[in-house]
């Protein structure tokens, strides 16, 4: 299943998860995106909504495309999917079979390390993850890998270590930093798929912008799906966590807005 053009966040929602997936799935979103992090999500509840949503006949496993996440202990809280004393590589195969459990399935689409270990540069640490995810990805419990909360230099020097680089670069995108413009620059040039998270709730500036409510009136159109249809323009995979069935609709309708080049470029540049 190649990855669709928006993805469904799974984060804050607590026991409302297995029944938003569910939710989410029925109103077209075929790309989830998960984390084994039970501090900010459920991914027993993504489970449990993929579950029903297959036993409705409203998917299947081969139709949706599933990304989660292995996180470092400093990112987790008490509640671990792996055992704190032993290796980085074994926390990342116990980490990794906990979520096939959790998923219900035996290989998840996109593997991602939650973030780095440092974030003054790669570590041996993320080396050590890397070759062990690299390893699961051999092994076939997933089809891509991806890093998440990476700098341009943590991508820098996780291709000087001579390793493989990711399928999908994952990050919070602001407008004041052009969108994370050098980031996505670098993820262009080597054909990386960069997915963009918090669009709307980083950038409340760019929201009420003339540029972005002039197409959006234009379009007949609400601000935020201006924004998920000029993250796309620009070569993005966006995500949306909405909670909202209304919203759910319209993120996924975004996709049929027009915007121009012009009003692409001014939205790119709003902000930095
Ligand atoms: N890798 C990481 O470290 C990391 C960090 C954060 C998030 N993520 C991922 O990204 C996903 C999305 O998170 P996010 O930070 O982008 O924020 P979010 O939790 O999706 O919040 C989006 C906000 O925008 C609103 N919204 C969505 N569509 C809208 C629409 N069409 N009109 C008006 N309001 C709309 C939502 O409100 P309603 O609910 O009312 O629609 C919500 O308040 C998460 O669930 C998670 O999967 C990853």
């Amino acid at each position: 299943m190649p990855a669709p053009s928006l993805l469904y966040g799974t984060a804050w929602k607590e026991d409302r998860t297995a029944a938003l997936t569910e939710q989410a799935l029925r109103a077209g979103f075929r790309g989830i995106d998960t984390a084994n992090q039970r501090r900010h999500y459920v991914e027993a509840g993504v489970g449990e909504g993929l579950a029903a949503a297959y036993r409705a006949g409203v998917v299947t496993r081969a139709e949706v495309f599933l990304q989660t996440k292995f996180t470092y202990l400093p990112g987790q809280d008490h509640r671990l999917p792996y055992d704190p004393s032993a290796s980085l590589s074994a926390q990342v195969a116990q980490s990794m079979a906990s979520s096939l459990e959790h998923l219900g399935t035996d290989h998840v689409d996109s593997y991602v390390l939650h973030g780095p270990a440092s974030a003054q540069g790669w570590s041996p640490y993320d080396v050590e993850v890397w070759a062990a995810m690299t390893k699961e990805r051999d092994a076939g419990r997933t089809r891509l890998l991806g890093v998440s909360n990476v700098s341009l230099r943590h991508l820098q020097q996780l291709v000087a270590s001579g390793a493989e680089p990711p399928a999908f670069v994952q990050n919070r995108c602001f407008a004041r930093a052009g969108w994370d413009r050098a980031v996505r620059a670098f993820c262009a040039e080597r054909h990386i798929v960069y997915q963009g998270f918090s669009l709307l709730t980083a950038n409340p500036e760019a929201l009420r912008h003339r540029v972005v409510l002039a197409a959006a009136a234009r379009n007949r159109a609400t601000p935020p799906q201006v924004i998920f249809r000029f993250a796309r323009a620009v070569g993005m995979l966006p995500l949306t966590g909405t909670t909202d069935e209304r919203h759910m609709k319209q993120d996924l309708a975004s996709e049929r807005l027009t915007l121009s080049d012009d009003e692409t470029r001014a939205i790119e540049t709003l902000a930095g």
